[in-house]
């Protein structure tokens, strides 16, 4: 399997480089046999989804609530991802950090989605927390239809300096996650991937692909990621 690359711009870029970005990326990057699926904020998934009939890639959202339609003030719900989302990110470290997130409510996350046919990247920041999940019905009895990351927290970027996990070590931790789930399920890496350090992770065997933030904010930069694994 061609490594998956999930690209998490957070909180960045204007509408407008939004689509100048998916529009030459999908030009950089149409001959790479990589997937690729950009998560991007909730106002561009309409535009950038449109594109995805032209283009090699596939577009998710960062978070979804967790309730259904109704009088909750402000939320998105899996539902309205319908039509304009195919993937969405759950349970960021940086939702728990700064949104209050845990297991409860990222399980009810994990439902919604799956419920409305959209397909949750799950991160996971350690391994306590995927046994936390996997306690959850929710989780436990659809593991195959959920992409997962081993994530921790310390190798974040944080859009600053980059500093990720050894990729031995982050190879392990992938394994441990496919035994202790029991299943061939995909396990990507997240945490400081940049065109630096690629290759070492690349040559691991156990690890399905990548979640990207800081170095997927440029075009080229991505692009030139996705297409370094596609060789
Ligand atoms: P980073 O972010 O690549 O900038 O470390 C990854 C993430 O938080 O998903």
């Amino acid at each position: 399997m061609k490594p998956l690359f999930v690209a998490n711009w957070k909180a960045n870029k204007t509408v407008k480089e939004a689509v100048d970005f998916a529009q030459k990326f999908g030009q950089e990057i149409a001959n790479s046999s990589s997937a690729a699926i950009l998560c991007v904020p909730f106002p561009y998934l309409y535009t950038l989804f449109e594109l995805t009939d032209e283009y090699n890639f596939k577009v998710g959202a960062q978070n979804v609530s967790r309730y259904d339609n109704g009088a909750y003030t402000g939320e998105v719900t899996a539902q309205m991802l319908q039509g304009i989302a195919s993937h969405c990110i759950v349970g960021h470290s940086e939702r728990w950090k700064f949104f209050g997130e845990n297991a409860q409510t990222v399980a009810q996350k994990v439902e919604k989605l799956l419920s409305n046919g959209i397909t949750p990247i799950l991160c996971v920041s350690d391994q306590r927390q995927l046994e936390t999940y996997l306690s959850s019905e929710a989780i436990a009895k659809s593991v195959e239809k959920i992409i997962f990351v081993h994530e921790p927290p310390g190798a974040i970027s944080g859009g600053k300096d980059y500093h990720p996990q050894e990729p031995e070590r982050a190879n392990e931790e992938v394994k441990t996650i496919k035994e202790k789930i029991g299943q061939d399920v995909v396990v990507l890496y997240g945490g400081s991937v940049n065109s630096e350090n690629i290759t070492g992770f690349l040559e691991q065997g156990q690890i399905n692909g990548f979640l990207v933030g800081q170095a997927s904010l440029s075009v080229d930069g991505f692009a030139a990621l996705v297409s370094t694994a596609s060789r």
